[in-house]
């Protein structure tokens, strides 16, 4: 299992020993143009989460090949870019401009109303585009998520990042007023654990790809929840901005959590939800 950023959550280059202490570090979406992002406020915190209202500010394709991307490499850390766009044609663009990355084609970005082209269009423009590794980022709002895992990998993902965030609006406690300035914005944190689980046991049990879990990580706890119900690898978001030190404390969390369980690797329990749990795995090793 390696443990990764989730995109649009850490910013490597004001933060790059957090950056170091991953396996590999994810970018914020780049579109093909610079984009500021959504008007104020674009962030509200909630019971059970975050509400984000970003709307992909990113620097724009141009920029991000010349100037970050190099200062990334720097780092010393696997890169992983994030690739938004408008229809196929955008995103397999800047597929074809990069290099010695994995590609996360962001397909499901709630801050952002234009509407792109179906997510295996996109995904075999970018197919076509690169022979880089291309994991599909899928979001949990669709009701039949196995059914768009099974569409990506057919036209040729090598692989799912699941959860984007969902839709939430939060309204002021005094005014009753939206607190976003876009009313609606992406919903992150704990409230998407469970939907996260669901997204990651249905697509696993549909076809077994390599998958990137994340939503709702806080604990090793979680990571190895989402291990369980088919992930390869767990990605932290929400979690960074408020501790900065979760990679190290998330690692260390998982490996007590293995040891109570008498497993040494966590690998060896992915997907062990689908088979009734770590309790027939072990019975049915002695
Ligand atoms: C402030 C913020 C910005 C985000 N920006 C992006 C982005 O640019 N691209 C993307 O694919 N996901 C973006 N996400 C979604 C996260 O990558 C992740 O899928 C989601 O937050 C669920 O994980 P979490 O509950 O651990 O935060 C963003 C999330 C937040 C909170």
């Amino acid at each position: 299992m390696r443990l990764l950023n989730a995109s649009g959550c850490l910013d490597a280059l004001t933060a790059p020993d957090v950056a170091r202490s991953l396996d590999a570090f994810v970018t914020k979406t780049v579109t093909p143009l610079p984009r500021e992002g959504n008007a104020p406020v674009r962030i509200a915190e909630t019971d059970v989460g975050m509400l984000n209202s970003i709307g992909l500010a990113n620097p724009g394709r141009d920029a991000f090949v010349a100037e970050t991307l190099p200062q990334l490499r720097e780092l010393g850390v696997p890169l992983w870019v994030s690739v938004g766009g408008f229809s196929a044609h955008e995103y397999a663009e800047t597929c074809a401009q990069l290099d010695d990355v994995t590609i996360e084609l962001n397909l499901s970005c709630p801050n952002v109303e234009e509407a792109a082209d179906t997510a295996a269009a996109i995904v075999a423009a970018c197919r076509a585009a690169t022979t880089l590794p291309l994991y599909a980022k899928l979001s949990p709002a669709n009701w039949n998520i196995s059914d768009v895992a099974r569409a990506v990998q057919g036209a040729g993902a090598d692989g799912l990042s699941l959860v984007n965030t969902i839709r939430g609006t939060a309204l002021d406690e005094r005014t009753l007023a939206p607190r976003l300035g876009t009313v609606a914005g992406g919903l992150s944190g704990p409230a998407l654990k469970p939907i996260a689980l669901a997204a990651v046991f249905a697509c696993w049990r549909a076809t077994r790809p390599p998958i990137v879990g994340m939503g709702g990580v806080m604990t090793g706890r979680d990571a190895l929840e989402l291990v369980a119900a088919g992930a390869e690898d767990v990605a932290l978001g929400t979690v960074l901005f408020r501790d900065p030190d979760a990679p190290a404390r998330v690692r260390a969390e998982l490996a007590a959590e293995l040891s109570a369980l008498g497993v040494a690797d966590v690998d060896t329990l992915r997907g062990v939800a689908h088979e009734g749990g770590v309790e027939a795995l072990i019975s049915a090793a002695h």
